[in-house]
C-alpha cells in the first residue's frame, strides 16, 4: 500500500518513496511517499493560510475539535495499537497503553484549551500609572514545526498537535522515518471531527532535508524536537530566533535506600518494567540503579528472577514483554557497549545476548561510570545494579550525569525524600516510583544535555503562545 504526505486534509503523492517495514518480521507494510524541500515549503504555506483561520477560532470549538478527536480514537483503539506495533515493533499491550494516553493527552488538551487566560495588572501601583486598566492575553504563535521520534508515535505525536490546536496554532509533524503510519492516520482522524484543512500537516522523509526547510523558513516560528542530544543540539544551532522545545533523553537513575527492604517486592516489580518496557527504547528507561549495600543483594536476586520471567517474541502476542529492536544498527550499538562495559570490569548477571533481531533483557552490575551504559542514554534493555555503602554516594553517583530527565527515589524517610528532591540535578523527581513514568498532564522537560522548554500539555501550551499586555487609560 502506498501512502502519501498530508498536506491541506488531504494524502498527496510526491516524487520518492521508501518501503516501511515492520522491525520485528521484516515485512513490507507500506511505501511511503517522502517529502522534498518543495513538499515542505508547501505545507509551511498550507499551514501558514490555515492559522488565519486557527487564530480567530474560539476555544470552545477548538476544545469540542479535541474531544471528538478524543472519542474518535478511543473508537479506533485496536487499529492504531495495531499499526503503532507494526511499524516500531512495540509489544501489543504497550501499543494499547499508548492509545489510552493519547485519548487523555487530546482530553486534556481539550480541558486546558478553555483555560488559557491572562491576569489584571494594577497599572496604578506604579507612580503615574492610575487611571488605567492593564491585563494580558495569551496569543497563538502561528506555524509550529514538530519533529517526533521512533517510540511514541502516537502519544508524543499527540504531545505536540493538542497543545498546538488548544493553543490556536497550526502545525506540520515531521515524523520518524521508521514510524510515520501512525502520524498520518491521526491526521486523517482529525479531518474527521471538524480540523479546518491545513491545520495539521504530516509529511515524513528525511529529517536533514525536512526540518532544514523548516529551519529556512520565516514563517515557522517554533521548533519542538524530541530526539538525539546530537540532533537537536543541530536543530538548535541553525534555529536563529525560532523557538524551541527539545526533549532529548537521559540515563535516567533510581535510588532504592535501606527502608527499601520493607517492600522490596513492588519495589523490584516496578524497576523491572521501568528497565525493560519496550525494550528500553523510551527515554526515561530506567538505565541506573543505585541500592544501598545493606539490602542489595536481596534487591538483585528478586530482580533477576522477576527478569527472567519476561517473555521475549512476537510484539504481537498478547503476553510478549520484550521484543525486537527498532533495527539492526541499534541492536549491535547496545551489544557492543555492553562489551565494553563487561571489558572494564562489569559483572553481567543475565542477559547481554542477541536474540533474533532483539537483545534479551540485560543485567550488569559494577559498571563503572564512565561505561557507556552508564554515561551515555543506553536506549535498549539494559540496565545497571550498583551497590552504594550511603545515601550521599547514591546522590553523588545519580547527579554525575550529562543529562536531567527523570529521577527516582524508594524511601520511607520524609527528610530524605525531600533531600532527594531538592537536591536532584533533573527536570521530575519521583519519590517512590520508577523514573520510567509518565502521567500525561504533568510538566515534563530536561535540564543539561536532556534539553529544554517542556511539554505536559498546559505547560507545551505556554510555550506555543506569546503574552501580550494590554493597556487601558479611562481617566
Ligand atoms: C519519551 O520516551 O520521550 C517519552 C516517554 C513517555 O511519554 O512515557
Amino acid at each position: 500500500m502506498k501512502i502519501g504526505f498530508f498536506i491541506d486534509g488531504k494524502f498527496e503523492d510526491g516524487e520518492k518513496s521508501y518501503e516501511l517495514t515492520n522491525p520485528y518480521n521484516d515485512e513490507v507494510i507500506a511505501e511511503v511517499v517522502e517529502g522534498q524541500t518543495k513538499d515542505m515549503v508547501k505545507a509551511i504555506g498550507s499551514s501558514y493560510e490555515a492559522f488565519k483561520t486557527m487564530k480567530k477560532m474560539p476555544s470552545v470549538d477548538r476544545a469540542n475539535i479535541l474531544f471528538a478527536a478524543a472519542r474518535l480514537l478511543a473508537e479506533k483503539k485496536e487499529e492504531f495499537a495495531k499499526l503503532i506495533t507494526a511499524e516500531s515493533g512495540k509489544p501489543i499491550s504497550a501499543s494499547r497503553a499508548e492509545v489510552d494516553r493519547s485519548v487523555q493527552t487530546l482530553q486534556f488538551s481539550g480541558e486546558e484549551a478553555k483555560k488559557i487566560a491572562g491576569e489584571f495588572i494594577p497599572l496604578d501601583a506604579a507612580v503615574g500609572g492610575s487611571g488605567r486598566d492593564a491585563y494580558t492575553i495569551f496569543e497563538p504563535i502561528g506555524v509550529v514545526g514538530a519533529v517526533t521520534p521512533f517510540n511514541f508515535p502516537l502519544n508524543l505525536v499527540v504531545h505536540k498537535v493538542g497543545p498546538a490546536i488548544a493553543s490556536g496554532n497550526t502545525i506540520i509533524v515531521k515524523p520518524a522515518e521508521k514510524t510515520p503510519l501512525t502520524a498520518l492516520k491521526l491526521a486523517e482522524l482529525f479531518t474527521k471531527v471538524g480540523l479546518p484543512d491545513g491545520v495539521l500537516n504530516v509529511i515524513p522523509g528525511d529529517g536533514a532535508t525536512l526540518v532544514g526547510a523548516m529551519l529556512e523558513d520565516n514563517r515557522v516560528q517554533k521548533i519542538s524536537f524530541t530526539g538525539s542530544p546530537r540532533v537537536g543540539k543541530q536543530i538548535k544551532n541553525k534555529a536563529g530566533l525560532k523557538r524551541m522545545t527539545l526533549e532529548l533523553g537521559s540515563n535516567s537513575a533510581l535510588y532504592v535506600d535501606e527502608s527499601g527492604e520493607d517492600n522490596l517486592d513492588d519495589i523490584v516489580e516496578k524497576a523491572v518494567v521501568g528497565a525493560f518496557s519496550y525494550n528500553g527504547q523510551v527515554c526515561i528507561h530506567t538505565q541506573r540503579i543505585y541500592v544501598h549495600e545493606r539490602i542489595a543483594d536481596d534487591f538483585l536476586a528478586n530482580f533477576i528472577e522477576k527478569t527472567k520471567r519476561l517473555k521475549f517474541g512476537d510484539p504481537m502476542d498478547e503476553d510478549t514483554s520484550v521484543t525486537g529492536m527498532i533495527d539492526k544498527k541499534s541492536q549491535i550499538r547496545v551489544l557492543e557497549w555492553v562489551k565494553e562495559a563487561v571489558d572494564g570490569g562489569a559483572k553481567l548477571l543475565y542477559g547481554g545476548e542477541r536474540k533474533d533481531n532483539g537483545i534479551l533483557p540485560t543485567i550488569l552490575t559494577d559498571v563503572q561510570p564512565t561505561e557507556k551504559v552508564a554515561c551515555e542514554e543506553v536506549f535498549g534493555p539494559v540496565v545497571m545494579v550498583n551497590k552504594v555503602a550511603n545515601d550521599d554516594e547514591a546522590l553523588k553517583l545519580m547527579n554525575d550525569s550529562q543529562f536531567g530527565l527523570n529521577a527516582g527515589v524508594f524511601t520511607n524517610n520524609l527528610k530524605q525524600a525531600f533531600h532527594f528532591a531538592h537536591e536532584l540535578e533533573v527536570g521530575q523527581v519521583l519519590i517512590n516510583d520508577v523514573p520510567t513514568l509518565r502521567f500525561d498532564n504533568m510538566p515534563y522537560g530536561g535540564i543539561k544535555s536532556s534539553g529544554y522548554g517542556y511539554e505536559g500539555v498546559k505547560y507545551a501550551i505556554k510555550e506555543m503562545t506569546r503574552m501580550k499586555m494590554i493597556s487601558i487609560h479611562f481617566k
